[in-house]
């Protein structure tokens, strides 16, 4: 029996194709959510399972105390479209990576001689872990049954009063440059690039949590370049395997010695040749122009949709294929993905008011279409 930690919806999925999946009763889904933002290029995809088995058969796991080609090959790839001069770690979940950022700014605040604290934003998500909860801004993450959290990090509701509260012991600060898990919020990039000029003169660094929001979700590499900002830190997670778990912590300042920090799964053979493939998938699909297009066709059906439905609808929020539809009332919010599920489209929550939309990334015309035909029914179920 399982542990009761999740609210599971009643349905389990058994095969997938594309933005297509299969329930145990054979019926298809069209999934909007793709797990949530992993699945970048859609289930299934015949050239990731090609290289999952080549690489089964040739080698698994080693342990990181040897050298690990295709770990070596992603860290150089990964630096390389982040513009050069990052150092990469690799672990196994978007929480484990920003661990390894935490380490990174502690290290580096305690060589400053600094008390090495790191402010986040109040209405931020980094993880489940008990450090990454207690980056988290939001209150609701902190319950007193999971104390003592580790002290250390400090949170602000706003660009402005992070900027007004930085001091002599910040180390660092971190952002999501869009929040996922807390409504989708983008956040201005006016406001950005003034607080990544403010650290960098105080030599505080920048960290930018990815794990959501990077990996071509909003159409480039990492949300960073849309911001024109260099951080000295980036977390990756989700999309970077297609569904293998791998993340990534991506610096450019040396700061670990050996020893330092370590993952016995980490980087692993299997889980670093998938995701180069990945990579390799998403670049052509950027390269190509294509993903451009698709962000301007789910754009635009998801402006639709919010017109048709102006009555229970706000406005659209997010970037590239990280969407949100912000309700008048969020009472809705259940109910329209509740509908949705039994109507056969998946999408996501986010915080308490925006259902949020994690397509794959290579999402087709047709995927697209039945979609939103489906989500319309379901919104006008769950309206009566
Ligand atoms: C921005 C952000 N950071 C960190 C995490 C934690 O990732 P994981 O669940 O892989 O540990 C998430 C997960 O939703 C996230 O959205």
């Amino acid at each position: 029996m399982l542990m009761n930690n999740y609210s599971r919806a009643d349905v389990g999925f058994v095969r997938g194709d594309g933005a297509i999946l299969w329930d145990d009763s054979g019926k298809d889904y069209i999934d909007f959510a793709s797990g949530i933002g992993v699945c970048a290029l859609g289930h299934s995809h015949k050239g990731v399972a090609k290289v999952i088995a080549k690489q089964a058969k040739t080698l698994l796991h080693t342990s990181n105390l040897y050298n690990i080609a295709p770990q070596t090959k992603l860290a150089d790839k990964i630096s390389n479209l982040l513009g050069g001069g990052y150092e990469l770690f690799f672990a196994n979940s978007g929480a484990e990576a920003n661990e390894c950022a935490i380490k990174l700014a502690r290290k580096f605040g305690f060589s400053k001689g600094r008390k090495s604290e790191i402010i986040s934003l109040k209405n931020s998500f980094h993880g489940r872990t008990i450090a990454t909860l207690a980056m988290t801004g939001q209150d609701k993450f902190h319950p007193d049954e999971f104390g003592a959290y580790p002290d250390g990090f400090k949170f602000y509701d706003s660009i402005d009063d992070i900027i007004a509260n930085l001091n002599e012991n910040t180390a660092a600060v971190i952002i999501e440059l869009v929040q996922g898990e807390g409504g989708i919020n983008p956040l201005d990039k006016d406001k950005v690039q003034n607080l990544a000029k403010i650290l960098n003169q105080k030599d505080i660094l920048l960290i930018t949590d990815e794990v959501q929001c990077g990996v071509y979700r909003t159409g480039e590499f990492v949300t960073s370049k849309l911001y024109d900002i260099t951080p000295d830190i980036i977390t990756f997670a989700k999309g970077l395997g297609n569904g293998v778990p791998i993340s990534a912590c991506a610096t450019r300042k040396s700061i670990f010695s050996p020893g330092d920090h370590g993952s016995t799964f980490g980087g692993g053979f299997l889980v670093t040749a998938v995701s180069e493939y990945v990579l390799d998938k998403l670049d052509e699909l950027k390269n190509s122009g294509k993903l451009d297009k698709i962000i301007a066709k789910f754009e635009k059906k998801i402006d639709k949709l919010i017109e048709e439905n102006s009555d229970i609808f706000l406005k659209r929020v997010g970037i590239g294929l990280m969407q949100g539809v912000v309700l008048k009332d969020p009472n809705l919010l259940s109910q329209i993905v509740s509908k949705a599920l039994e109507n056969r489209v998946l999408i996501l929550r986010s915080g308490d008011r925006t259902l949020r939309f994690l397509p794959p990334l290579n999402l087709s015309k047709k995927e697209m279409k039945e979609g939103f035909i489906r989500l319309n029914l379901a919104i006008n179920k769950a309206k009566k």
